[in-house]
């Protein structure tokens, strides 16, 4: 049977790791997988997910099935963090997901049940799992165009004058904050313009809510899905606990629904929990754990929401330090405009295969950095690396 399998090429994202832990020259440099580093480069458990396991251990009781919603509390506090005061609204539902990549999918397996075959609008360029995700559940691609790499900016015309032309039913994909891959995000006017456009038209947003807190804070990345929440009859939002939570390997994540009416919305989550009982059955129980005793705990919420600024502050100063260091050789100043772990260089793809080669320096094929990868011992050389191949 196995036979007649044809061998893929490695992830374009994941893959990168495995090429990097091959590599033995000491000064290799990981920009690759959108994961967070401290300035020392690792990836440590927050201090405050620490507390929360030893809590965890103490008060747990029953490692009994949670059901296909999973954590209903988890649920709860989820969907506050994510709508705000929105959040008590009868016609929002969350239920708890295997990682955003697991809300992903069941969110594409609900709309395809309700529409089978429905076109979904990625912006060019998207996430590149976005595809696996959204098209192994029978959804049709659209695209709408993004980021002008000429001015390494959003191009929000053309995205507007493309999405005005979006008929009702259809789906759009929208990068709640920290655009992956281009950090290009959109400001708040901008996301008005959507809000009335998708009114207008009657298309439903889905939006990809991964990065909250990385951007310009945790209240300030939620503005577009709130926004979006209030104007709307009808979203859908995929969230992340992976970077705010650093709870990247506990595949932690949320799917919240919004429907035009209370019955709806609870017919969508009845659907959703059957879409989970045909794929996982129900989510893992660590991580939303954790995240409930967090996020129920007030001391524990400050403590947490200074750990996400922390980190956020962190790549808001690399940024500024790369573009510094890259000064010299061109004007690299769209990265300090640019939200969250990731921007393009600008390089072209031999450019980014000499870097691997020549230099043991690690980012995908499009020249996205993760600038979390960046640190004071590694930046000069990095910069000398990057000019170079330029
Ligand atoms: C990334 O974009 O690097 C992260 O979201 C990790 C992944 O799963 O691709």
């Amino acid at each position: 049977m196995f036979e007649q399998l044809k061998a893929l090429p490695t992830d374009p994202i994941l893959g990168l790791s495995a090429a990097f832990a091959r590599d033995e020259n000491p000064d290799k440099i990981d920009l690759g997988v959108g994961v967070y580093k401290t300035e020392a480069g690792d990836t440590p458990v927050l201090d405050t997910i620490k507390v929360a396991e030893a809590r965890l251990l103490q008060t747990e009781t029953s490692k009994s099935y949670q059901g296909m919603a999973g954590n209903m509390a988890f649920n709860q506090a989820l969907q506050a963090l994510i709508f705000g005061d929105l959040a008590t609204d009868s016609r929002v539902n969350t239920l708890q997901t295997p990682g955003g990549c697991g809300a992903l999918r069941v969110g594409a397996e609900l709309i395809n049940r309700a529409r089978p075959g429905a076109n979904i609008w990625v912006s060019s360029p998207t996430w590149a799992n976005h595809i696996p995700l959204l098209g192994s559940a029978g959804l049709k691609f659209k695209e709408y165009p993004y980021y002008d790499a000429g001015r390494r900016a959003l191009d929000f015309d053309a995205m507007y004058n493309c999405l005005a032309q979006v008929p009702a039913g259809d789906v759009v994909l929208l990068h709640g904050c920290c655009h992956n891959p281009c950090g290009a995000d959109l400001s708040n006017e901008q996301w008005q313009a959507v809000a009335s456009l998708a009114e207008q038209q009657g298309f439903t947003p889905f939006i990809d809510l991964a990065y909250q807190g990385f951007g310009d804070g945790i209240e300030q990345d939620a503005y577009g899905v709130r926004l979006l929440a209030a104007t709307l009859p009808e979203l859908m939002v995929a969230s992340s606990c992976s970077k705010n939570f650093g709870l990247y390997r506990e595949r932690t994540g949320a799917l919240s629904v919004m429907g035009t009416n209370t019955a709806s919305s609870g017919v969508a989550f009845g659907q959703l929990q059957n879409i989970a009982r045909g794929i996982y059955s129900m989510p893992p129980a660590h991580g939303a754990s954790l995240v409930q005793i967090v996020l129920e705990d007030s001391q524990l919420r400050r403590q947490w929401s200074d750990e996400v600024a922390a980190m956020r502050t962190r790549i808001k100063q690399l940024r500024q330090d790369l573009a510094a260091a890259l000064a010299d050789c061109g004007d690299f100043d769209f990265i300090t405009r640019q939200r969250g772990m990731f921007s393009f260089l600008g390089l072209s793809e031999a450019q980014v295969v000499k870097l691997r080669e020549e230099h043991s320096v690690y980012m995908v094929g499009s020249s996205r950095i993760n600038i979390a990868g960046i640190n004071s011992a590694n930046l000069a050389n990095l910069a000398g690396a990057i000019k170079a191949v330029l």
